[in-house]
């Protein structure tokens, strides 16, 4: 078995030769920083002093420019639920690479992946395809603004949903900017928006804190468009929704005439209809991307038809125009279909019982070696937070959390150990793993952390 293999080339550290000035990884990545900002195309991609380059993956394995193999638990940040180079998704696309890459035209294709979305995800009666969960988001606001006629926005604080303007408020807050609890600050999370973003066209929320929404919307209920959130927020720390929280969201939205997006860019990985499915919600309009594109690019919205019905064409020009040259383009298609369709009700359940396995795993790591640190996370999506705070909102996860230094030598330490997270603690599983991958996964774990609280942290 592929991970015996690794097991035996790196237990105890030692995968990290790309770290040496002499690797084709140092190579790689001083053309590419004369060539590119910061040596990049994505803020992701980039970890200090530079970052592996991957040259291929195959199931769990991801092998780097160097020759070393990884067992791979971010899989391209969650996108590739079946890991890398799936038979079935791999066949999909070779077959539609003969039929041609993409038309002017709509296909086939593209009807039959709507449909799944459709059958699959009650809250959705129709869905519109884009090409990134950043152009979902931004498609599913400005929906929510025309069929309202209202232009201000509410998201929470701490939630991450893409690089559109009006949702990169407040997903980086920190003690000295974030304001009082119960209603805080409008803070930007990037320079360049436009200064109405802040001042006036965003309302953030506190996460899982009835009263203190209550206040909020009470206040400015009738004048928002939409309200989106997350259902499982990873950029907040994976913080699970308070029994009934999501139930009161969508009564109150209904009360004032918002519209309720969820984003499940990744949370629709919790389960067969979804986090909605899990958690309930029952929002007007949903954005997809990641997994339902089987490892190309994708995003979606799908909700209420009467919302929907804004991009219609068919009565004249529509109120909402989306268009996009490779929205709905067969490759991504064929590759989201393929990848859905082998996401059974049963494979949901096995990946649970694998997250299961992990997370309670990684926090007996925590717990025995004295590390004030805890594993979040649900089905197959785990998170990394260095506090052992309970984590009820973004605030939890950061109040008295050590600092992102740290966690970012947690995680060089376990590539040296041969497993791949995010730097900032972001995992997942992917179907192609079992139980002997999630045990690698802690036994790699607990010997990072031993190397970490022994202060023996560079690899
Ligand atoms: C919850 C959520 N929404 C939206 C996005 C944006 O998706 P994309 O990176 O495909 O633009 C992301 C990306 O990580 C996300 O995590």
């Amino acid at each position: 078995m592929l991970t015996e293999g690794i097991r035996g080339r790196v237990s105890g550290g030692g995968a990290n030769r790309f770290l040496a000035p002499d690797s084709e990884t140092a190579r790689l990545y001083e053309e590419a920083r004369r060539l590119m900002p910061g040596g990049t195309s994505r803020l992701h991609y980039y970890s200090a002093p530079y970052p592996i380059y991957a040259r291929s993956g195959k199931g769990q394995v991801l092998t780097d420019v160097d020759g070393v193999e990884r067992i791979d638990f971010l899989n391209n940040m969650t996108a590739l639920i079946h890991g890398h180079a799936n038979p079935r998704i791999n066949q999909a696309i070779v077959e539609q690479l003969e039929r041609g890459t993409a038309f002017s035209e709509p296909t086939p294709e593209e009807v039959a992946l709507a449909r799944l979305m459709v059958e699959r995800v009650p809250s959705v009666e129709q869905i519109r395809f884009a090409n990134s969960g950043t152009e979902a988001v931004m498609l599913a606001i400005k929906l929510a603004r025309a069929f309202t006629g209202r232009s201000r926005i509410a998201k929470f604080e701490g939630f991450y949903h893409g690089y559109y303007d009006y949702v990169q408020v407040s997903f980086s807050s920190t003690p000295d900017n974030w304001g009082p609890v119960d209603a805080p600050a409008a803070v930007p999370s990037s320079g360049g928006l436009a200064d109405s973003v802040v001042r006036e066209d965003v309302l953030v929320l506190p996460f899982n804190d009835r009263e203190a929404v209550e206040g909020l919307m009470d206040r400015h209920g009738r004048s928002l468009a939409a309200v989106i959130c997350d259902p499982l927020s990873n950029r907040a720390g994976f913080p699970r929704p308070a029994e009934g929280f999501l139930d009161y969201l969508r009564q109150v939205t209904r009360h004032y005439g918002i519209v309720l997006i969820f984003d499940e860019v990744i949370s629709f990985r919790l389960g067969y209809h979804g986090a909605q499915g899990k958690y309930g919600g029952d929002p007007d309009l949903t954005t997809f991307g990641k997994i339902m594109g089987g490892g190309l690019p994708i995003g979606a919205v799908g909700g209420r038809a009467d919302i929907m019905a804004l991009l219609d064409p068919t009565q004249g020009p529509p109120r909402v125009l989306s268009g996009g040259t490779f929205s709905g383009n067969p490759l991504s298609m064929v590759a989201g279909y393929a990848a859905m369709e082998q996401l059974t009700p049963e494979v949901y359940a096995r990946l649970d019982a694998l997250g299961e396995r992990l997370r309670s795993g990684g926090n007996a790591v925590f717990r025995a070696t004295g590390e004030p640190a805890q594993f979040s996370g649900d089905g197959s999506l785990f998170r990394i937070v260095l506090t052992d705070e309970p984590l009820t909102d973004y605030r939890a996860g950061v109040r008295r959390a050590k600092p992102a230094t740290r966690l970012s030598q947690l995680h060089r330490l376990l590539l040296d150990e041969g497993v791949i997270i995010a730097r900032d603690g972001l995992g997942c599983l992917s179907t192609p793993m079992d139980e002997t991958d999630v045990d690698f996964f802690l036994a790699a774990l607990e010997r990072a952390v031993e190397r970490l609280t022994a202060g023996t942290a560079s690899p």
